[in-house]
């Protein structure tokens, strides 16, 4: 597998009154070609934050510092202009929600058109355009023809309208697609339907993916890897199957352990503010392993098995036959 989306010590700021309220701590993650990363954590850990920095959606008042390499080349240096030509073409999103990302009247299709036509485009492209939208409504499950494409949002069905949502992502065949939340405004019977789309994406068309989401089973479902966030860091960073089933860092453990099919035990406490960090751990204050080094210095990231990596004071010194025994005695 091949590198497309390298994420290097990015770090996001917001200047807030005289303020500049430190968001992202040196974030890394990277994304292979064709390969799905779910980003997962608490609201209001620096998810969002992470996928509008890629798309170059933050605010006027955010400071960004850091690589974000895109095949190579550091897009965080691109200007607005320069970006464009990749934003909507290789790297792509999805809207959030249809009740705000949809016009209510105007026809489905022709939404979907937009994402790719200029404001003087020949009568020509817009011909080639509207086959292309019956090509991707048709990969994506959809009704194929006329009777479909003019249809109004308030005709179609909630999992319909969400896949109108997700053409309108991946209607240029992006590299990449940045994907927020999707299960977020999904009832739980359409849950699976919108998920069920996400792996037949990577297996139909190829395409990487960012999926940030607080669903940890649909994190499971259709990620390869999963990185954790924790108050702008990353905590925890591995292949599915190893940070799920073999969770190491303390935070993505009691995640875990929130979940509803592990018993819902809801972790103590709250992510501090970010105008109040704690010194060392920023998991500190709520962690039941926490000692003095915890409270002192700020871990570093150790790699504990194949790709696996966390970032906990507890392996700072473990060879790895101890970080074994740790994994299974804990
Ligand atoms: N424009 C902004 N100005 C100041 N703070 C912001 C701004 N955007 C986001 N934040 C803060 O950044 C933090 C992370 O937000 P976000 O990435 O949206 O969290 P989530 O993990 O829920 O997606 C939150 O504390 C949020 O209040
Ligand atoms: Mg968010």
């Amino acid at each position: 597998m091949r590198g497309l989306l390298e994420i290097k010590n990015l770090n996001v700021s917001f200047a807030v009154d005289d303020n500049h309220v430190h968001i992202l701590n040196n974030v890394s993650m990277d994304i292979n070609e064709n390969e799905v990363l779910a980003v997962i954590g608490e609201t209001g850990c620096g998810k969002s934050v992470t996928g509008s920095a890629i798309l170059h959606l933050l605010p006027d008042n955010a400071i960004v510092t850091g690589n974000i390499f895109f095949k190579g080349q550091d897009i965080t240096k691109m200007n607005d202009h320069e970006f464009r030509q990749l934003r909507g073409q290789e790297i792509s999103s999805v809207p959030q929600s249809p009740s705000t990302s949809l016009n209510p009247l105007m026809h489905v299709g022709n939404q979907v058109a937009e994402c790719v036509l200029e404001k003087n485009s020949s009568e020509a492209d817009k011909k080639k355009t509207a086959l292309k939208v019956h090509e991707i409504f048709s990969r994506l499950g959809l009704p194929r023809g006329e009777d479909f494409y003019e249809n109004y949002p308030c005709e179609l069905s909630g999992g319909m309208c969400q896949r109108v949502l997700i053409a309108m992502g991946v209607i240029t065949h992006p590299e990449l697609l940045i994907v927020d939340e999707p299960t977020k405004a999904v009832d739980w019977a359409l849950r699976k339907d919108v998920m069920d789309v996400f792996c037949e994406l990577k297996n139909d068309m190829k395409c990487a993916m960012l999926f940030i989401t607080h669903d940890i089973a649909a994190a499971k479902y259709v990620a390869d890897r999963v990185a954790v966030m924790y108050c702008g860091e990353v905590v925890e960073i591995g292949p599915t199957d190893s940070v799920i089933n073999q969770p190491r860092h303390p935070y993505t453990k009691g995640l875990i352990a929130s979940m509803p099919s592990k018993g819902f035990n809801v972790m103590n406490g709250f992510m501090p503010s970010f105008q109040d960090l704690p010194k060392g751990c920023r998991f500190s204050d709520r962690c039941e392993c926490s000692s003095d080094i915890c409270v002192n210095e700020e871990p570093e990231s150790v790699e504990i098995s194949a790709g696996h990596f966390t970032k906990c004071s507890i392996y700072k010194n473990m060879n790895v036959s101890e970080i074994f025994s740790h994994a299974i005695t804990s």
